[in-house]
């Protein structure tokens, strides 16, 4: 394996990424050894190929902690990733809008999260640095990008709750408080293991409604798919436009 490959974490109804990679070659969850989702648009597997001129492995269907998955099972596939070639990540996820200027549709660039599962990969003493968890150099080669394209890219922190149900009013007041702009139920726990496994990674929220409490609706998870759908185009053309993600480029 070269090592220079990029690992991309598909979070809920972003399936349309793997449509515009050319494939190499597929390997399913369970040839892997990994559990598989229960969710409905998740798949489970993993799709080598070329998207763009970079190198890529998607990872399809992750699987959350709470589908009763443990914090290692979550985790499993970072570590897939890391032994079959990949030296950097990119996690998506679909995610909840507490921030006015987030709006449903667009993408928020992860600066930092707060891990709210009360859960970790890691088991035993594995003191990692969180301290720049999502790499500075390469967000700022991915806002040029973006910018140079016209993607409304917003920059944001993250929180990774356990879920499944929705957060209340009352606990997303609580979330604005604590300086959280979008609200999800995965990564978190991924960006810990990768980054203990010395990979570089970068992290997409897909705005895919406002939290509760903020738009007077209620929150549905179709709904919830149907916006990140659409949102995946801008995403394909992000990464597209991203060209080659070589681990050294900016
Ligand atoms: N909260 C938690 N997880 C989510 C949300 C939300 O509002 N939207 C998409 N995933």
């Amino acid at each position: 394996m070269s090592g220079k490959q990029t690992g991309i974490v598909l979070g809920s109804g972003l399936g349309l990424l793997a449509e515009a990679v050319e494939v190499e070659r597929e390997v399913a969850f369970a040839d892997a050894g990994l559990p598989v989702s229960t969710v409905p648009g998740h798949a489970g597997r993993f799709v080598f190929g070329k998207l763009g001129g970079a190198a890529v492995v998607l990872m399809q269907g992750r699987v959350h902690l709470y589908e009763g998955y443990s914090p290692q099972q979550v985790t499993a596939g970072v570590r897939w990733l890391a032994a079959n070639g990949v030296s950097q990540i990119i996690l998506t996820n679909a995610a909840g809008s507490l921030n006015p200027h987030f709006a449903p549709g667009s993408w928020m660039l992860l600066t930092d999260h707060l891990n709210l599962t009360s859960a970790s990969p890691l088991l035993g003493p594995e003191f990692v640095d969180l301290t720049a968890a999502y790499d500075p150099r390469w967000r700022a080669g991915i806002r040029a990008v973006a910018a140079a394209q016209g993607i409304e890219l917003h920059e944001g922190v993250y929180a990774g709750v356990r879920g499944p149900h929705y957060e209340t009013p009352a606990e997303i007041r609580m979330l604005r408080r604590l300086g959280v702009d979008a609200v999800g139920m995965s990564t978190v726990l991924e960006t810990i293991q990768a980054r203990a496994l010395g990979l570089r990674v970068a992290g997409f929220s897909c705005i895919t409604n406002w939290a509760a409490g903020i738009a007077p609706s209620a929150l549905d998870h179709h709904e919830v798919l149907a916006v990140s759908r659409h949102a995946a185009q801008a995403m394909v053309r992000l990464l597209l436009a991203c060209g080659d993600w070589s681990p050294d480029a900016g």
